[in-house]
């Protein structure tokens, strides 16, 4: 069987290489995919990104089925055009992928359905805005509305960096129009964690849990960024932590949408702050699989993902368990210099041979590619072509061996400029010093 994954991030490259290892595959073409997409056994990229095309690929090509990776893709309506051309393919479709992208939808769903999340108010009116933040201490968190390719968030320390927030979103319009509406929100404090599902639209089935690195610096410093590592099982998130979860908030997620009358089909992410009264509340939805969560969690993932896909979209999702991996899968993202103001391309990156020889052989790691391209003089040299260029995966018995060992690959890997956190993992090593609970 044939399949399609639309993307060309370190998260599609996960999704490729799990579904390519199913038995019953025989391709798993990525659009437009990386070099490591290129390079990897069972994968092919073709150089499309436009839905028309897409679909007429997939029907020239007998694919069974399609996987969306980002959200750029779903909001644009993918799903509805192929689900019209009598395709079958797993996301969200456009109203439904509303979660993620209208931050005002996806609260006004929160408060109709009682899901725990902060408190908020709404503005169009930059005046207004202002007159709020005066009214409310600091700090103070203000979201453009739209999708704003994680930048349409400030966590404003004071005062002034609110109402300059308002002033560039609302005023300078630097997000153009996402930032027409935008919410002003309470600042929740605790420890986050990502919260992935696969639903069928009627059931649920949750992945491992993990937790990314959103800062660019060590100690959580610096520009926010799209994700500088990851790792899967979060251990702080206890049993009872998963089952409280599931309760307050992914179960009523799914009804809400029913009976608001939406199906949604896909992965579905809950980005949650877990507050020191163990507590979850929402901090934001995406309609997708979490960059760089997907590729420990892949890394983990025991079970064939292709019948999962499979039961998602037949609506039989009841019917599947999933099994991981007991080890701890931590991944640290290899940026490229400049990132993730202006990252620089073209970089050579030296040492991915040997080491794509040897993760053949073993399932303890696993380099997935973001940003590259293949480049050089003769087009066969691995180059960086984005801000995040490779996750480097690697499975251990507890966060900290899954963290040296990830950090020992990172040493066989050079290019220019490369940037890194030598901090992955650090709340859940700290947890587990004091605790040995772990859950999946
Ligand atoms: P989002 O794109 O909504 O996930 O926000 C990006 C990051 O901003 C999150 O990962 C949090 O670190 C932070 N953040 C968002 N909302 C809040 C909040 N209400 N309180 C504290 N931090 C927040
Ligand atoms: N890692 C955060 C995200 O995928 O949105």
């Amino acid at each position: 069987m044939k399949l399609l994954v639309i993307g060309g991030g370190g998260r599609e490259h996960a999704l490729a290489w799990k579904l390519s290892l199913s038995p019953r595959v025989h391709k798993v073409f990525v659009a437009p995919g990386n070099a490591g997409t290129a390079l990897e056994p069972g994968l092919e990229n073709i150089p499309i990104t436009a839905i028309p095309e897409l679909i007429e690929f997939a029907k020239r090509e007998s694919v069974a089925i399609t996987v969306v990776g980002p959200e750029i893709p779903l909001a644009a309506g993918i799903v509805d055009a192929f689900q019209a051309a009598g395709l079958k393919i797993f996301g969200p479709t456009r109203q439904a992928a509303q979660l993620e992208t209208s931050k005002i939808f996806a609260k006004e769903f929160m408060q109709r359905h009682h899901i725990p999340t902060a408190a908020y108010a709404r503005f169009t009116d930059p005046g207004l805005a202002h007159a709020y933040i005066e009214q409310h201490p600091a700090p103070l968190v203000i979201k453009a509305d739209g999708l704003a390719a994680g930048k349409g968030v400030i966590v404003a320390q004071s005062h002034e960096e609110a109402h300059s927030a308002v002033n560039a979103i609302m005023i300078e319009k630097n997000l153009g129009n996402a930032g027409n509406e935008i919410i002003i929100e309470e600042f929740l404090q605790g420890i986050e964690a990502s919260f992935i599902v696969m639903t069928d639209g009627n059931h649920i089935l949750p992945l491992a849990t993990s937790q990314d690195h959103k800062r660019l610096c060590d100690d959580d410093q610096g520009p926010n960024t799209g994700g500088m590592g990851a790792y899967s099982p979060v251990p702080f998130v206890s049993p009872t932590l998963h089952a409280q979860i599931m309760r307050s908030i992914i179960d009523p997620v799914i009804s809400g949408l029913k009976q608001d009358g939406i199906r949604y089909t896909g992965f579905l992410y809950a980005g949650l702050m877990i507050t020191a009264q163990d507590q979850a509340k929402v901090l934001e939805f995406n309609c997708r699989l979490g960059d760089p969560e997907t590729q420990p969690i892949m890394l983990r993932l025991k079970s064939d993902l292709l019948p999962l896909i499979e039961h998602a979209v037949n609506g039989t999702l009841n019917e599947m368990n999933i099994e991981w991996d007991r080890r701890t899968a931590l991944g640290v993202v290899m940026a490229a210099k400049g990132y993730p103001e202006n990252p620089r391309k073209n970089d050579a990156i030296y040492g991915l041979q040997d080491l794509a020889a040897e993760q053949e052989n073993t399932d303890n790691f696993h380099i997935f590619h973001a940003g590259t391209s293949m480049g050089g003089e003769n087009g066969n040299e691995i180059v960086t072509a984005g801000g995040r260029v490779l996750c480097v995966a690697a499975l251990g018995d507890s966060v900290k061996i899954a963290q040296q060992t990830a950090y020992k690959l990172v040493e066989r890997i050079r290019f220019d400029g490369s940037q890194i956190r030598h901090d992955i993992g650090h709340q859940g090593m700290n947890y587990q010093r004091g605790n040995s609970e772990k859950r999946d």
